[in-house]
């Protein structure tokens, strides 16, 4: 039986990925340390619900905790683990965003020297591309980070790359593009805009809500990042998204469809960090992972809110 490590296994991603794992047979030790960017109680339920499925889960901080006996006992890794979030970035919170996304990576990746794993599957993001200059946007065009957060997931990537040049940790990068679908997160639009809608709440819309992005739905995220920790180049980053490029007031029509009711919107300042648009080029990951996603927006958005109501 094949042992997987998931690192962030009570996050949004990580709890998708350890319950597809657990189903396809693999032997899955989840670990995360329940910060508090969002409630940890959501992450502790999240946890619970995979013990009960037969995930070993574990309380561990990647800085402090004692990582080698967790890597000895993996074939594959999955670093899921960060602190997430666009926006709430910048100031004294950036010294989260060092020590979770920047040092976290890099003391993992030390214990991984030297290992016989087959495969670290690092979770990256589409905000390393900033405002691009490029659509669809490909993993050669320049990254130009304009969040702080970026900014450190590029430097993960980066320390990624440099450890499977200098001692052949076998790295696989994966730029995830604003993932959606049952359990998203808290602070992110979806979940956001789907609860004032059932609430009657007004929605806050960031700028003119013009902005776009190339949503994913979860399970082809899933399903990108298992491919990945099989048939994934080392050393290469795959940009995994759904496709469907879309703005926020796009996806605002397609809940008020799904919702039956017009939602109130409140337009707030443009905030700093947010790319105004990201659209990927998928043909990487299409050619090496056989990645093709599967799950229309609209779909998706339904599935999420048929979630949200349970
Ligand atoms: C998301 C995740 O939060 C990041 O962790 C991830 O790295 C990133 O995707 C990625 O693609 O890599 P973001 O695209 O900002 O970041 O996703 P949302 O938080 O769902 O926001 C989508 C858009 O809706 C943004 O333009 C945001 O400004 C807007 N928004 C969000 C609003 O207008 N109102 C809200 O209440 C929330």
């Amino acid at each position: 039986m094949k042992r997987a490590l998931v690192t962030g296994a009570g996050g949004f991603i990580g709890s998708h990925l350890c319950r597809r794992l657990n189903g396809d047979g693999f032997q899955v030790t989840g670990v995360d340390s329940f910060t508090d960017y969002y409630d940890p109680a959501i992450k502790r339920a999240r946890a619970r619900l995979l013990i009960e499925e037969g995930v070993d889960l574990l309380e561990v901080d990647l800085i402090e905790g004692d990582l080698t006996p967790l890597v000895e006992n993996a074939d594959l890794v999955f670093h899921l683990a960060g602190q997430p979030g666009v926006r709430a970035s910048w100031g004294t919170e950036f010294d989260i965003y060092a020590r979770e996304n920047v040092m976290a990576t890099q003391r993992l990746l030390e214990v991984l020297k030297g290992s016989s794993i087959g495969k670290l599957v690092l979770a990256s993001s589409s905000s390393v591309y900033g405002d691009a200059e490029t659509f669809p946007t490909s993993e050669t065009d320049l990254p130009q980070p304009v969040s702080p957060y970026g900014v450190t997931k590029l430097a993960a990537e980066h320390l990624g790359y440099l450890y499977w040049k200098a001692f052949d940790v076998p790295v696989v990068a994966l730029r995830y593009f604003t993932i959606f679908g049952p359990g998203q997160r808290p602070d992110m639009a979806f979940t956001r805009f789907l609860k004032a809608a059932e609430n009657g709440d007004p929605i806050t819309i960031y700028g003119d809500g013009k902005q776009v992005r190339d949503f994913t739905y979860v399970g082809d995220c899933v399903a990108a990042t298992v491919s990945a920790a099989v048939l994934g180049k080392p050393g290469t980053v795959y940009n995994i998204a759904g496709g469907t490029q879309a703005s926020v007031l796009d996806v605002l029509e397609i809940i008020e469809e799904l919702t039956g009711g017009a939602v109130d919107r409140e337009y707030q300042e443009a905030m700093k960090g947010d790319a105004r648009r990201t659209g990927a080029d998928t043909n990487r990951a299409k050619r090496d992972l056989g990645y093709m996603p599967q799950v229309s927006l609209a779909d998706g958005i339904r599935l999420q809110l048929e979630a949200h109501r349970q």
